[in-house]
């Protein structure tokens, strides 16, 4: 048992049935090179408060960086008898080192280092997937950018409500994505508090100094209770599930842009460089990236679950469940990051079909609602001016006609005395749009507004 780290205590060997059903190598190995970064900072700390001279400090920090440069190279043997990626790093640096490797683990356990591992892993990972979002927050504004002009059918319910301009359309994913990026930007000023120097569960009686490892390491300030430290979690989950709610923005979008590039819409043409064919139907062009963005969906949401039920109704400090909690922050990063970058490859090759869209942009009387508005302005109660309006449509239903404006001036005229010719000055989906005003509405000017606030945020 000298081989385990652990060992001292132990007589018999451990069942290899419990080696393989324990170990965390076979995907904590990703972490190596926080693992040697957050080393290389106990190291120095060591050294400030004098418990390794400079130079036993300059071979632990000198040692580590080669070991991740074998690692880097695929140059270092993985066994599972070592268990995890910090046993692995220790033992390699042992090796080279000597005793001096063995005073490394000094004032700190693998409780508080797997933590801080795994917290500069997330970090970085949020700052991938941040700029991920950036990236695709400027496909969306360069979509809104060359698709002004271009009115679309808004929707409610999936049914035909009030036309919008596509620059504004396209902008209300650039708004989700803001919160997205808000979202993961509070989780990592959370995260960003070094768990190092807790120890097991109790904190430790040697002379550590935790700020000094702090500022090593980037973190904003030190975790202030080590039972704590040695049991939470929170950071996974709530990077999770700020993942979740991006995958979930990113779902609903994809199935939009499905539905959109069917024969039916015919509202949306994907280039032929992000669709698959079928093997057995020659005519097949199918949008499978946004399926599987749709689908990946999924996976994130399963992470989010795995993660919340792994920590519940587990006591203080420690517990070796928290091993599992790498897999699913891992694969929400992974997927999430590989969902937005082909986000952004489909926002940049798609473009509208204005002939398709403007061919059917009077069905649905996307108008209807601007003219109830009309009757209100005039001091028609928005009850009554509802209902004119609603039998109006009611009206062109049952006469075949597709849009208000094919209505006579009588039958405009009986429906209300407000209803006078002027009236079909606000009929059509042009003329519906003008009318709008409030702020955040598709009115031009406001989306305009929208859409520079946007370039300027986003350096376009
Ligand atoms: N591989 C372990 C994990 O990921 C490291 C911590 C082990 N701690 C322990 N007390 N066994 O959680």
């Amino acid at each position: 048992m000298a081989s385990k780290p652990w060992g001292g205590r132990f007589e018999a060997g451990t069942d290899r049935r419990v080696e393989e059903f324990t170990e965390s190598i076979s995907f904590d190995r990703r972490l190596f090179r926080h693992d040697v970064l957050g080393s290389q900072a106990h190291a120095r700390m060591l050294a400030h408060v004098g418990l390794l001279t400079r130079d036993e400090c300059d071979a632990i920090v000198a040692g580590l960086s080669e070991i991740r440069a074998r690692i880097e190279a695929g140059d270092f043997p993985f066994v599972l008898e070592r268990e995890d990626v910090h046993m692995h790093i220790e033992a390699a640096l042992t090796e080279k080192l000597g005793d001096l490797g063995r005073k490394l683990h000094t004032g700190r356990s693998r409780n508080d280092q797997v933590s801080t591992d795994v917290k500069l892993w997330a970090r970085d990972a949020i700052d991938r997937v941040d700029a991920g979002l950036l990236h695709l927050q400027r496909a969306f504004v360069r979509s809104a950018d060359r698709h002004r002009g271009i009115i679309l059918p808004g929707y409610t319910h999936l049914q035909r409500a009030q036309p919008v301009l596509a620059p504004h359309y396209f902008l209300a994913f650039v708004e989700k994505l803001e919160r997205d990026r808000g979202r993961l930007a509070d989780a990592r000023k959370r995260l960003n508090v070094l768990p190092l120097g807790a120890a097991a569960l109790a904190g430790t009686s040697i002379p550590i100094d935790r700020e000094f490892a702090a500022r090593e390491l980037g973190f904003d300030g030190v975790a202030a209770n080590s039972l704590d430290v040695s049991s939470d979690r929170d950071f996974a989950i709530e990077s999770v599930f700020a993942l979740t709610l991006v995958a979930e923005h990113l779902a609903g979008w994809a199935e939009e842009w499905i539905l959109w590039s069917t024969q039916e819409f015919g509202f949306l043409a994907l280039p032929d460089a992000i669709c698959t064919g079928s093997s057995i139907m020659p005519q097949k062009k199918n949008p499978d990236v946004l399926e599987l963005i749709r689908g990946r969906s999924a996976r994130v949401v399963g992470s989010l679950t795995t993660l919340l039920v792994l920590i519940k109704g587990l006591p203080l400090a420690y517990n070796r469940d928290l091993q599992e909690d790498k897999l699913p922050l891992f694969d929400a990063f992974d997927t999430v990051e590989a969902c937005v970058d082909l986000a952004a490859v489909v926002v940049e090759g798609a473009n509208l079909r204005p002939d398709r869209i403007r061919e059917r942009l009077d069905e649905g009387y996307l108008d209807a609602t601007t003219l109830m508005e009309h009757l209100i302005l005039q001091g028609v109660p928005q009850r009554t001016a509802h209902e004119v309006i609603g039998r109006l449509v009611g009206l062109c239903e049952r006469q075949g006609l597709k849009r208000l404006a094919d209505l006579s001036d009588a039958d405009l005229a009986e429906a209300s005395p407000k209803l006078g010719p002027e009236a079909r000055d606000l009929l059509g989906v042009e003329a519906a749009i003008r009318a709008f005003k409030s702020y955040g509405s598709t009115a031009p000017a406001e989306v305009e507004k929208q859409l520079e606030r946007w370039k300027t945020k986003l350096g376009l």
